[in-house]
């Protein structure tokens, strides 16, 4: 019978005969997956575990702190990197989906391999792949590896996609995963985190990316998961967060008009994000968070809910 702490014996063993006095060099997104490959590489090997943990200007509000000061916790060797301004600057009138991702793992690709170049003679790449990873990429459906490939397909690899692979969590579902990192004692806030798209809030701010529409974005998307948290909402929810339409609406202020953004929020539940429904959450929860967003929020004066499901909805709006 598979138990995770026969997993994490086995796997730390494998990955000591396997690494030896190897360099591995590993990037944290801040999600479940990639720390807890970090954290199964940091007991087999320690401090020969590079991790790189890349700020692009499109995560959530205080999280490259939050998330850094977490994993330094944990005893990871990690690096944490504040690439935001050439991410922006990449995504600068860039309005089409698709054109954002590239931009987005281009610029991802090249800050990732000028840090690993930093590190004399690593070895291995580490990834924190998992067993529905493998089988999408097989599937082809383009998510984020897939951009990856299409962009180096044209001027060849990148040196650290040379490196020879290291995939611990390669035959494990997302449960498993989590047990895994629960069994290695790691924070139940960090494996029960939502997924979060790499592109992050490029692909929630539909058209073009300004800093001032990241910033409204954040502020939106931290009162709506703060919400879900202290309303003891937010473990029932598969996947949660805010979109900033490309609509300006009229409402009231005072006695003049005013011409401010709209925001949609968006709720999920579902196992694997092929299939999603609609979360119905509870109309004072709605009504309370809509209050807060507005009056909070400089910028925004309407707030609306999807009650879409996937599909033929997707999750993501782009
Ligand atoms: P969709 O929008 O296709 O999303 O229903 C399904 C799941 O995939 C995530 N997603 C992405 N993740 N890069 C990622 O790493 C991407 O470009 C991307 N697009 C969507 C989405 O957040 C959801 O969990």
């Amino acid at each position: 019978d598979w138990t995770p702490n026969a997993f994490v014996g086995e796997t730390v063993e494998a990955l000591k005969n396997k690494i030896g006095n190897d360099k591995v060099v590993l990037g944290l997104s801040g999600g479940v997956d990639s720390s807890v490959a970090a954290m199964l590489l940091h007991k087999a090997i320690g401090e020969n575990l590079y991790c790189i943990f890349v700020n692009n200007g499109l995560l959530r509000k205080n999280e490259f702190t939050d998330v850094l000061e977490q994993y330094k916790g944990m005893g990871l060797n990690v690096k944490g990197v504040d690439a935001s301004a050439r991410f922006l600057d990449a995504l600068a009138g860039k309005s089409d989906p698709e054109e954002k991702r590239k931009a987005i793992g281009r610029v991802f690709i090249e800050v990732f391999d000028d840090e690993a170049h930093e590190i004399e003679n690593v070895t291995y790449l580490a990834q924190g792949t998992i067993y529905p990873d493998v089988i999408e990429s097989v599937s082809a459906t383009g998510g984020p590896s897939a951009t990856i490939k299409s962009h180096h397909n044209v001027g060849g690899l990148p040196d650290f996609m040379k490196l020879k692979i290291v995939e611990p969590l390669k035959l494990l579902f997302k449960d498993e995963v989590r047990r895994v990192g629960a069994s290695m004692g790691m924070d139940k806030q960090l494996l029960g985190r939502h997924p979060f798209p790499g592109p992050g809030l490029a692909i929630r701010i539909l058209g073009d990316i300004t800093p001032e529409k990241v910033r409204i974005l954040q502020e939106v998307d931290a009162v709506f998961i703060n919400g879900l948290k202290d309303a003891g909402l937010y473990d029932k929810v598969w996947q949660a967060g805010a979109i900033l339409l490309p609509v300006n609406s009229v409402g009231v202020m005072g006695d003049e008009r005013t011409y401010e953004k709209c925001v949609a929020l968006r709720a999920v539940e579902s196992t694997d994000g092929m299939t999603a429904d609609w979360v119905n959450l509870p109309y004072e929860f709605l009504q309370k968070t809509s209050n807060d967003i507005i009056n909070k929020v400089k910028g925004v004066n309407r707030v609306v809910y999807d009650i879409s499901s996937k599909p033929p909805a997707t999750i993501e709006w782009e």
